[in-house]
């Protein structure tokens, strides 16, 4: 169909932008209500697919999964961990989620995650759309994009904007609708996938002088680590040795003699960030995950947070277009921007124990390094830690 201005034209009711876990699980959430919904996409499927992100779901996450009827591969291949290590500079700290707070968290992939729902998926999703753009947002919303060189229309009730930081949504709001609070760290996380059995069962989180590092799994013959890196850094200067080397400098002396080693299957650099957007609804425009806030992956709470907000909006939009009710929708992003605040803080809190920062000075570091002591001695601020980690309610 061709619209008045020679688009191809199409209509549903929510246009969804940006075929992450956000877009794809808020499709199905959508999907299972009987609401139909289409995703457009800027990349293809195998790219988003070749994205290595986070690790780490929280149980709340878990049952969203399962909920979606996307948690059968997870349930048999996720790995389920009672508890973490930290390690400062040298010295082990168990914590103990299952003692702590009665509570566990699930390694699985976010490309398993993305994988599994992109598989379930029935409705449309447009890969490799280019030029897209928002229209009409405090009225009757569109979302035109090209594709092979066609131009397109999408017209609808609502756009979901779940296309990451960097994405169209946010960006097409006003400025002055729209209040940005940031702290921008001064180092990134250099990571490594191999394909070598983890160095321990569970994570470990290491400060050193060095720098921070972390130990990760994605399953028991697949490893994913990480150190602090400057913010200037780039992947071509750190051969797979440079690598290796750095890590076992930054671990206890036993977990570095049991580090094994191999060629890297994927390499990067994320820079560490800390923002939030608010509100998160622009008149039919509604943000949800990394589009309205970013945090630092020390929490693990990137991809959780992505996937409670759109547990949150996918059944306030129901009842707008089932019930015709708003009260869901003018919630949403007051509800949201509660749980997204204190994940901000907890991975801000993690970052800054764990981290080395340029600027912290002698005191900085006997803060952090008390920080860490009183932690080792306090059930109640190991068993806030957990709560925090684990997800809050
Ligand atoms: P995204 O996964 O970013 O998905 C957004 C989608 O929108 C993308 O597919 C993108 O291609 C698409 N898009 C963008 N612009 C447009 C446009 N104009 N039009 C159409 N589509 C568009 N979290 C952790 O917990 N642990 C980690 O180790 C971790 N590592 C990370 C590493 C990197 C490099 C990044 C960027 C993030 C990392 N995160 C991590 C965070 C976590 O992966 C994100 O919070 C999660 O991906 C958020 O999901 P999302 O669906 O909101 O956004
Ligand atoms: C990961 O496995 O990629 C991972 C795990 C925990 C984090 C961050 C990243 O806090």
């Amino acid at each position: 169909m061709l619209d008045g201005g020679g688009k191809q034209g199409m209509r549903t009711q929510v246009a969804i932008v940006g075929a992450g876990p956000a877009g794809l699980m808020l499709g199905r959430l959508l999907e299972q209500a009987g609401i139909d919904a289409v995703i457009v996409e800027r990349k293809s499927a195998d790219y988003v697919l070749g994205r290595i992100r986070a690790g780490v779901l929280e149980w709340g996450s878990v049952d969203l999964l399962e909920r979606a009827g996307v948690g059968r591969r997870m349930r048999a291949e996720g790995l389920v961990h009672h508890g973490t290590a930290l390690s400062f500079d040298g010295d082990r700290l168990h914590i103990d989620f299952t003692g702590l707070v009665g509570r566990q968290v699930m390694v699985y992939g976010q490309t398993e995650v993305t994988r599994d729902l992109m598989a379930i998926r029935q409705g449309l999703t447009i890969y490799e759309a280019e030029e897209v753009e928002l229209h009409d947002l405090d009225g009757q919303p569109a979302v035109t994009y090209r594709k092979d060189g066609v131009a397109h229309r999408i017209d609808c009730d609502f756009i979901a904007g779940c296309d990451g930081f960097h994405g169209v949504c946010r960006a097409s709001v006003p400025q002055q609708a729209l209040t940005t609070f940031e702290r921008v760290y001064p180092f990134g996380w250099l990571g490594v996938l191999v394909d070598e059995k983890p160095v321990d069962d569970e994570l470990i989180y290491a400060h050193h002088p060095r720098g921070f590092a972390l130990c990760s799994q994605r399953s028991p013959t697949r490893s994913r680590y990480y150190v602090q890196v400057d913010a200037g850094e780039r992947v071509e200067d750190w051969p797979d040795d440079r690598f290796w080397d750095e890590l076992r400098r930054r671990l206890d002396p036993a977990t570095a003699e049991a580090l094994q080693t191999g060629a890297s299957i994927e390499k990067s650099i994320a820079p560490l960030r800390s923002f939030v957007a608010e509100p998160l609804r622009f008149g039919r425009l509604f943000l949800a995950g990394d589009a309205a806030h970013i945090v630092p992956p020390t929490g693990a709470k990137g991809l959780n947070l992505a996937l409670g907000d759109v547990a949150m909006l996918a059944p306030a939009l129901v009842e707008a277009l089932i019930e015709r009710s708003s009260a869901g929708i003018d919630t949403y992003s007051a509800r949201a921007l509660q749980r997204i605040w204190k994940a901000e803080r907890f991975s801000w809190w993690m970052t800054g124990l764990l981290h080395v920062f340029p600027d912290a000075g002698a005191f900085g570091r006997r803060i952090q390094r008390a920080e860490f002591d009183y932690l080792a001695r306090s059930r109640a601020a190991q068993q806030s830690l957990a709560e925090n980690y684990v997800g809050l309610p």
